[in-house]
Order: structure tokens, then C-alpha cells, then sequence
């Protein structure tokens, strides 16, 4: 019998990545590209997200980098039109950007925990304002598509010396049921769901392990590396390709009627 695999295609798409300069970010970005998409890798990071978009061109992929913070609305309208400009439409968005803190409640400073739901919520919702009035039926680009939110495991159950963060993750988590609910009752054709990474080695990963100790939540990094371990029924494999992986899911048409679901990705940790 012939092989009657399903490879997941996004040919023809546009995608446009937020934080897509390095980390997670740059592996969907690169997937994607791998899977026939355009992509528009966007950051804060100029030279960091020009090496990216030149890697994926260097290998036969569409892609172009664009300067965008994505708590200034501004920037948002501008990253998508040039996206729409450049890359010919827009189909997917994935609002990636974020950041971490790691302190403990009574240590976290105000001006920090605004900053965190400044970047990861506000973020968050800009990116689906802007990619909503882009892709609905008569905007800019007008076809419909998918948006994927990146919450995390901790946008699901609380961790020590992670309040703001968690805080931040679990608003993502609704904000992307409440905006599936309403574009899918809208009938905008726009599907919109959350992926729950686990602890994944990126530059935020790796700071992550060692926020626990300067917080005073473990000895040394091995130390909490292992805490982590022993919660994990899969181990601490986690690369940023099984993000990706399930990122190009999400957003090809493989996924037709999957909207407002949170996507875990965590080796089985918030199961326990
Ligand atoms: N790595 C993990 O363990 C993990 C786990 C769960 C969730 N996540 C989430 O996945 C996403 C990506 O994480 P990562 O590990 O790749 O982090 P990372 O720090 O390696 O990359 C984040 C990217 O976001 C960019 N960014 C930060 N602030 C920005 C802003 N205001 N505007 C535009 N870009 C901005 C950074 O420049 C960077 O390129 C984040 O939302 C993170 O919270 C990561």
C-alpha cells in the first residue's frame, strides 16, 4: 500500500513570527519556512533577526526581518502591512515575544511586574488586534488563518519565584479563548489557540534555571535542572523542534476545527 502519511504543508502562506530573532521564535520560523511558508521573522534584535532571516533564505526559504516592539501598537501596524507589502498576504501570526522574571513575590518590583504583562500580555493582545483586522474577510489581507499564542506551563499551575510570569502566561491562556470564541462566532475564519511549552534550553530557558537559585529556590543550577527532571515523566528533552512541531500544526490546515485549545507541550510535567 502506498504511503498515506499526512505531511503538513503551509505552501503558499504567510507567516508572520514575533520574537523570531533567536529561541523558539527562530525554530518556528524556520519550520515553517522548511513546511513552503513566508516568513516575516520580527524582533527588537536587528542584527539577531537579519542573521535569522538570512539563514532560511540561505537555505531556499522566504523570508525578511522587520524591527518591531510589540507593546507599541504602532509598530504592530507596520508589521503587519509590511508583512501583507512584502511577503504578499498574511495567514498566520505567532506571537512569541516574551520575557521572564524569576523573584520571589515580596522581591518583585512593581515597575518589573508591569514590564512582564507590558511585553507577554499587552504583547499579546495587540498581536491579535492587529492580525484580526488583517486577516478578517475585507482587511488587508482578507483569507482567514490561524494565530498561536505562546503561554507555558507556567500559564497553568503556579510556581515559586514565578508570579509575574505565571500571572502574565495565564492571561494568555484566556485572552486566546476569549478571541477564538469571538472570531469564530464572527465567522472571521480565524482559528486562535495557546501552546504550553515545558522547560525548553533557549536563552530563557537556561536564565530560568538560574533565576531559582539567585531567587533562593535551589542550591545551584544542576540542582533545580534535576528538580525538574524528577517532575517530568518523559525527562528534560525538550528541544525548541517539538515546539515548532507542534506550532506547524496549529497553524496549517491540518487543524480545521481546533480553536481555543491550549496545545501542551511539557513532557507530561503538568499531568502529575
Ligand atoms: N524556553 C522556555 O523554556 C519556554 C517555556 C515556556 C514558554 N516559553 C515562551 O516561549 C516564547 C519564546 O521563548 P524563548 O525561550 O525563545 O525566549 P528567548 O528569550 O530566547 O527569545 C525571546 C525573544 O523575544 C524577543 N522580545 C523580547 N521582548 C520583545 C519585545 N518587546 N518586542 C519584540 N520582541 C521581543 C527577544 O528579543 C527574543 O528574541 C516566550 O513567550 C516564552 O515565554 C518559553
Amino acid at each position: 500500500m502506498a504511503n498515506q502519511g499526512i505531511e503538513i504543508s503551509l505552501a503558499g502562506k504567510v507567516a508572520l513570527i514575533t520574537g523570531a530573532a533567536r529561541g523558539l521564535g527562530a525554530e518556528i520560523a524556520a519550520t515553517f519556512s522548511r513546511a513552503g511558508a513566508a516568513v516575516m521573522i520580527a524582533d527588537i534584535l536587528d542584527d539577531q533577526g537579519r542573521q535569522t532571516a538570512a539563514a532560511i533564505q540561505a537555505n531556499g526559504g522566504r523570508a525578511a526581518f522587520i524591527r518591531q516592539d510589540v507593546t507599541r501598537e504602532a509598530d504592530w501596524e507596520t508589521a503587519v502591512a509590511e508583512t501583507v507589502r512584502q511577503l504578499g498576504g498574511l495567514d498566520i501570526v505567532v506571537n512569541n515575544a516574551g520575557i521572564e522574571i524569576c523573584a520571589l513575590v515580596e522581591n518583585t518590583e512593581l515597575k518589573d511586574f508591569q514590564r512582564i504583562l507590558d511585553i507577554n500580555v499587552t504583547g499579546v493582545f495587540l498581536g491579535l488586534k492587529a492580525a484580526c483586522k488583517a486577516m478578517k474577510p475585507g482587511g488587508a489581507a482578507g483569507r482567514g488563518g490561524a494565530i498561536i499564542n505562546l503561554s507555558s506551563v507556567a500559564g497553568l499551575r503556579g510556581f515559586s519565584g514565578l508570579s509575574a510570569y505565571c500571572g502574565s502566561k495565564g492571561a494568555v491562556k484566556l485572552l486566546t479563548k476569549a478571541a477564538a470564541v469571538e472570531f469564530g462566532f464572527m465567522n472571521y475564519g480565524i482559528r486562535v489557540n495557546s501552546i504550553h511549552p515545558g522547560l525548553i534550553p533557549t536563552d530563557m530557558g537556561n536564565a530560568v534555571l538560574k533565576g531559582f537559585v539567585a531567587a533562593g529556590l535551589g542550591k545551584d543550577a544542576a540542582t533545580v535542572q534535576q528538580a525538574f527532571e524528577r517532575g517530568t515523566p518523559l525527562g528534560m528533552k525538550g528541544a525548541p523542534s517539538d515546539i515548532a512541531k507542534a506550532a506547524l500544526f496549529l497553524a496549517s490546515d491540518q487543524s480545521p476545527w481546533v480553536t481555543g485549545a491550549e496545545l501542551v507541550v511539557d513532557g507530561g510535567t503538568t499531568a502529575t
